[in-house]
């Protein structure tokens, strides 16, 4: 189950994921981001404007993987799906969310940081979660800990990942991708130029390129 999305994930090495707060943001920001090589996105669902601000990056950019993140609710998974969101991510694990999700064949990455959490999303059928808060749940060495009793299982952290250490993550078999918001972080483009969000995303994918080959 979702062995494609994982291959995909894979290979993007690092997801940004995005707080917008105005939709004519979206556009700008998906360019900028897919002329850096970043070609995905996670629009969360922390602001009003999030499902539209999917639809929008996906239509300014449609070779962009564009999902949803902070999705705490079946509704909000409608709700991105009908946006055209190509993958579903959870700060925590919501079986209501994990089941619907898995239902309409749509990916998900659930939040899990406990074997116990990882024991459910395994029993489900999922290979792959989020770790979050990344940082505070002891990093790559709880990570590592995880992955030896779950073997092949993988994970994508975020929450304070960020160039000072997004190379030692993605050096870890255990990880997938990382997620984070150290390239869109909303004051890089308040003045409306995305040049510095290309420039930092341009950087973290010479770390991806580096690590991955
Ligand atoms: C998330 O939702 O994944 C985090 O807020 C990202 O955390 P960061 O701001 O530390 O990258």
């Amino acid at each position: 189950m979702f062995d494609q999305f994982y291959t995909t994930l894979e290979s993007l090495g690092i997801v940004p994921v995005v707080v917008l707060d105005k939709v004519e943001d979206a556009a700008p920001l998906a360019h900028a981001l897919m002329a850096a090589g970043m070609k995905s996105a996670e629009v969360t669902f922390r602001t009003a404007c999030a499902a539209e601000c999917i639809a929008a990056m996906a239509e300014a950019e449609p070779e962009m993987c564009v999902g949803a993140g902070t999705v705490l609710t079946v509704e909000q998974v409608e709700q991105a799906r009908a946006a055209g969101a190509k993958f579903i991510v959870s700060p925590g694990y919501n079986e209501d969310v994990v089941k619907h999700c898995i239902d309409i064949e749509l990916p998900v990455l659930p939040g899990t940081v406990t074997p116990s959490e990882v024991t459910a999303a395994e029993n489900l059928g999922l290979k792959v979660t989020k770790f979050f808060p990344a940082s505070q749940y002891g990093g790559l060495n709880t990570i590592k800990a995880l992955a030896a009793p779950f073997v092949g299982h993988r994970f994508m952290p975020t929450g304070g990942v960020s160039t000072a250490n997004v190379e030692e993550y993605l050096s870890s078999s255990a990880i997938i991708a990382c997620g984070g918001t150290w390239m869109v972080k909303p004051a890089l483009f308040a003045d409306g130029d995305f040049s510095k969000v290309e420039q930092i995303a341009r950087e973290a994918m010479d770390v991806v390129k580096k690590v991955r080959g």
